[in-house]
């Protein structure tokens, strides 16, 4: 029984402030902030050229979140729980300026890593910039080293030479570790695999094998294009032997091999053949301020127009936090099931940033 001294404490003043939990107990850890919709590639799996063409209606300057506005959420996500900020498009390098955000975003107390996805050209005049503002390493999107296959798979604005170029000026600028994603589609790339990681292999950079997802609505995905990664493991452990290092801390999404003998580190990203939704604790936010909660989302909460029409730090950290503590995303380890229902129009990948 309740003293009579004793106060009732509403429930959501006992949960404000706090860092939120999803409906299955997972917390926000990372934060994707994709800064720009638009991107120098075609890579016909994400941005098809028939539909992004030149009179494609990307995100006007005005739509885009002010780089002012970003840090105040990305502020509001780290008392949400956000410890790794990864910086993600389209091509967030065609962001003017980006640097100057990494340089502000280093100075926000929480945040114990800083990432930045790209596809690399931009890196031979940007690199030593980024890294004088604070950024601490990069991945790049690099899904073969043919040149022919690569024309295919980027939309043919740049060359394998551009990305290769991009890479060692990241790595002369200290920009480590430098992770590369590359994207396997049965029948399009496996067959350069193997020279991929003959080039890099004993360089230090980390080539991480992704297993081809069906991210939004317009790839064209079919289940038989996957290449599981224990189907590639074992045909990179026959000819150079790995063994397997599990992950460095959970929700990681690639599980880290090393080579036997000495080579370096390989990772594979298995989103399809073993999901790991159970540990997921990514937000993202896309260029134009809406969260969502799943790479695979069909809506997002709009934070733009609380944000623009004066809400205060606490309306925004209760719009993030009741819509992650209502979270219960999964759609990896459903794939089955929900691929097929009607009317899933899922958000594209330029737009929330992978
Ligand atoms: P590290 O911190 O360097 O391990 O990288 P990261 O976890 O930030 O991963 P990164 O952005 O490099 O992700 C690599 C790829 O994994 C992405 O481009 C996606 O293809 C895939 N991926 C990342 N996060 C998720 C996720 O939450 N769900 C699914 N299904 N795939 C993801
Ligand atoms: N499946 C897996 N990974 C993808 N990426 C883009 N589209 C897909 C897809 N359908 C990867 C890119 C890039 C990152 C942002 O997402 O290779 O590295
Ligand atoms: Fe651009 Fe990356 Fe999409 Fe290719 S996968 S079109 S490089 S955002
Ligand atoms: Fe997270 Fe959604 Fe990917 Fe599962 S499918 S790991 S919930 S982003």
């Amino acid at each position: 029984m309740r003293r009579p001294d004793e106060k009732i404490i509403p429930l959501a003043s006992l949960t404000q402030g706090r860092a939120p939990l999803d409906t299955l107990q997972r917390p926000i850890h990372d934060l994707r902030i994709s800064v720009m919709d638009r991107c120098n590639f075609r890579c016909p799996y994400c941005m098809p050229r028939e539909t992004f063409h030149d009179s494609y209606r990307f995100l006007k300057s005005s739509e885009r979140l002010d780089f002012a506005e970003l840090l105040r959420l990305t502020r509001l996500f780290v008392r949400a729980g956000v410890k790794k900020v990864r910086i993600t498009g389209g091509e967030p390098l065609l962001r003017p300026n980006l640097a100057d955000f990494i340089g502000d975003l280093t100075s926000i107390s929480g945040i114990e890593d800083i990432a930045l996805t790209t596809n690399g050209v931009l890196l031979a005049k940007y690199a030593s910039e980024l890294k004088a503002a604070g950024l601490g390493r990069i991945t790049v999107s690099l899904d073969t080293l043919d040149p022919q296959v690569f024309e295919k798979l980027s939309g043919g604005f740049a060359g394998v030479a551009d990305v290769l170029d991009g890479i060692e000026h990241a790595r002369r600028a200290g920009l480590s570790p430098i992770k590369l994603n590359t994207v396997i589609q049965r029948g399009v790339n496996d067959h350069t695999a193997m020279d991929l990681l003959a080039h890099f292999r004993g360089t230090g950079v980390i080539v991480r094998f992704i297993e081809y997802m069906d991210v939004g609505t317009r790839n064209h995905w079919k289940p038989e294009m996957v290449m599981p990664s224990r189907e590639l493991a074992a045909s990179i452990h026959a000819r150079w032997p790995i063994s397997a290092r599990g992950r460095n801390y959970p929700g990681e999404v690639a599980e880290r091999y090393t080579y036997d003998d000495g080579a370096g580190e390989i990772g594979f990203i298995s989103s399809v053949s073993q999901p790991f939704c159970g540990d997921c604790s990514r937000a993202r936010l896309s260029s134009d301020g809406s969260l969502y909660t799943c790479l695979f989302a069909t809506v997002g909460t709009d934070l733009r127009a609380p944000l623009r029409g004066g809400a205060s730090d606490d309306d925004l950290f209760e719009i993030l936090r009741s819509a992650w503590s209502q979270r219960r995303d999964r759609y990896s380890e459903m794939r089955a099931s929900l691929r097929d229902a009607a009317g899933l129009h899922k958000v594209e990948m330029n737009y929330i940033g992978g």
